[in-house]
């Protein structure tokens, strides 16, 4: 019996959480789990709120329940006597008096495992916990991330036991020095809202691979990049069954690359073809280990800029979008594969081919779905508003969720934008911060665009931002008709830029309470936002360095900011009400406007497969 920990001793330490932050969870460890075998830990876990973290303070996961002597100790927790809640899912749902609970929340279950072969290892992983998440296996800490939604795992293997009990702290306190920060419009929901689950893994396995056609105008050429876990020296096969490709790579350090003569069929909207690619690491003689594979389905196709122009395959194209939260009535930020697809089907009822996910990392399904239904993204990390840009460790956070999130989507043709933040004011420490971002999205993937939501500059009524300088495409954010209600002044911003890059307004809006009737001038009216609609579309299509648009937003959405008789707590912006199947009429007002754009845009997506695969590709319109 170990002597008991002295679980007074937190009382009196006020850097207690210091121990906790010293094994990060971060990008460094994070592994590409697709096409793995994952062993869920979903489900019933017991719950309690823990609001003055005493978990963490008192040392619970130590679970010392007897001193030295064998007297049995009054602890103050009780895994078992807990309630239980479900997992993956926002506490606030879960009970009306955790609805606006922002606090510590302590999870646990047990698990059994009993390994498969020899010298295995085994991965924890969490797809997505709010915000500060702290990990404990029989007693012992596995570490701390940060984020609410981006991956993490650890391996556990030398934690692990045949019986075991895992307890997991979720912090989902609001912060001004963590990202998002601590003012946001939309709701803050906690806990472990998306999967947990198992991997057994090799000793050497496959840590990364990042497989996309080289952007270099050609369509011709397929690039290859492997990490294994160890500096091994060995070689893998890359194999593509659809194009006859089976390429030996030779792995150096633990690394490998390939550049490989190839036509692929092009991803594209209209044609989302995705091939089955597998690559099977021989970690060379000198480690007694069994080969690693994995599996993806992988579109080709490349997004690129030109001057103005936003150009997939080649070809001009038009990004005919809208905006969403990960934010559904019944199941918070918790999503499943039927919500993805709804959503999807919403999206090309309207004409639609492209999502922006505001304003942080959705759920790696979406990614996934939108490559078999050929929908292009805008993924996002929450650089959100008022940032304090001149804090190292908020850089830092923003850092690694970006690398976070790239390294979990980077081999999804659907994700055409990584855009690095939203809405923040042009300032010294600003720039210095997103530029550093913007750059670091370029270093770790060549093979997409970098943007962020930038704000109009009101004094000059211009589209000028010091950061659009280190962004492929400018976002703008406009709310002329809502906010501002000198609708005039858009035009007249239009024509007073001249950004030199493609511009896509990824924000318009207003508010409108399903059913509420009135004038075109009357605030809340179905009326009003239907008129903004019209009066937006009418004046985008004019502009010529307008590729798209994503207007604010498809759906109405919960947002603690909101209480006016109309809103009650949601964000009324929603072209389609919360109850996600009742259309506003300025749905339809964006379903016209992108029928008309899909002709102007899309007549080369109607000619045949094979005569687009065989010409070249500097067709203008
Ligand atoms: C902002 C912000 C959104 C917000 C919207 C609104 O532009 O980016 O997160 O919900 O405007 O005010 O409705």
């Amino acid at each position: 019996m170990e002597k008991a920990d002295n679980f007074l001793a937190g009382i009196h330490d006020a850097d207690y959480e210091a121990e906790y932050l010293q094994t990060r969870l971060d990008v460094s460890g994070l592994i590409n789990i697709m096409g793995r075998e994952t062993e869920s830990l979903n489900g019933k876990w017991n719950f309690a709120p823990d609001l003055y973290d005493t978990c963490r303070r008192s040392h619970w996961f130590k679970d010392y329940r007897f001193d030295a002597n064998g007297n049995e100790l009054p602890v103050d927790y009780d895994w078992e006597a807990w309630e239980r809640l479900t997992v993956p899912a926002p506490w606030n749902l879960e009970k009306p008096e955790l609805y606006y609970f922002e606090g510590h929340g302590v999870y646990t279950r047990t698990f059994r495992y009993i390994p498969k072969t020899k010298g295995e290892r085994l991965l924890l992983r969490f797809e997505g916990a709010a915000y500060r998440t702290t990990v404990f296996l029989n007693g012992k800490i596995i570490g701390t991330h940060d984020g609410a939604s981006t991956p993490f795992n650890a391996d556990i293997s030398d934690a692990v036991l045949p019986d075991n009990r895992i307890v997991v702290t979720a912090d989902a306190r609001r912060s001004p020095f963590r990202l998002p920060m601590d003012n946001t419009d939309w709701f803050n929901y906690g806990g472990i809202y998306r999967d947990v689950y198992l991997v057994r893994l090799p000793q050497i396995f496959i840590k990364d691979w990042f497989v996309r056609l080289a952007p270099d105008g050609t369509f011709s050429t397929i690039l290859a990049d492997i990490t294994a876990n160890a500096p091994v020296n060995g070689k893998a096969l890359l194999e593509i069954q659809g194009l006859g490709i089976k390429q030996e790579i030779t792995v150096q350090n633990g690394k490998g690359e390939a550049k490989i003569s190839a036509r692929p069929e092009l991803w594209s909207p209209e044609n989302p073809r995705l091939y089955d690619v597998s690559i099977t690491l021989d970690p060379g003689g000198a480690v007694d280990s069994v080969r690693d594979r994995v599996q993806d389905s992988i579109g080709f196709r490349e997004i690129k800029t030109k001057g103005q122009e936003i150009l997939l395959n080649g070809k001009k194209i038009f990004l005919r979008g809208i905006c969403v939260h990960e934010d559904h009535f019944a199941l918070g930020k918790t999503t499943n594969d039927e919500i993805i697809r709804q959503t999807i089907r919403d999206l090309k009822e309207m004409n639609g081919i492209y999502l922006r996910l505001a304003h942080y990392p959705h759920d790696a399904r979406f990614a996934r779905i939108a490559d078999e239904e050929g929908v292009l993204l805008w993924e996002e990390v929450p650089v959100y508003w008022a940032v304090v840009f001149d804090n190292p460790r908020t850089y830092a956070d923003a850092e690694n969720q970006l690398c976070e999130l790239i390294m979990r989507d980077r081999n999804r043709a659907s994700v055409i934008i990584w855009s690095i933040g939203n809405e923040n004011a042009d300032t010294d420490p600003r720039l210095a911060f997103m530029s550093k971002l913007a750059q670091k999205a370029k270093a770790i993937d060549d093979s997409r665009l970098v943007s962020a939501a930038c704000l109009v500059n009101q004094e000059k009524l211009q589209i000028s931002d010091r950061l659009a300088d280190f962004l492929d495409v400018i976002g703008i954010n406009e709310y002329y008709g809502w906010y501002d209600p000198d609708f005039e002044k858009l035009p007249k911003l239009f024509a007073n830029s001249s950004p030199g890059k493609p511009v896509l307004i990824c924000e318009f809006g207003g508010d409108a309470r399903l059913g509420q009737r009135g004038s075109v001038d009357d605030l809340w009216t179905e009326d009003k936002q239907k008129r903004l609609y019209e009066q937006q579309v009418e004046t985008l299509k004019k502009c010529p360095y307008v590729a798209g648009t994503t207007p604010w937003i498809l759906y109405d959405f919960r947002c603690p900011r909101r209480f006016n008789r109309y809103q009650e707590g949601f964000n009324r912006k929603g072209l389609i009400d919360a109850d996600r199947k009742t259309r506003k009429p300025a749905f339809f007002v964006m379903q016209k406007f992108y029928a008309e754009m899909k002709i102007d845009y899309s007549s080369a997506f109607d000619i045949p497969k094979n005569i687009i695969n065989n010409t070249t590709h500097d067709r203008t319109f």
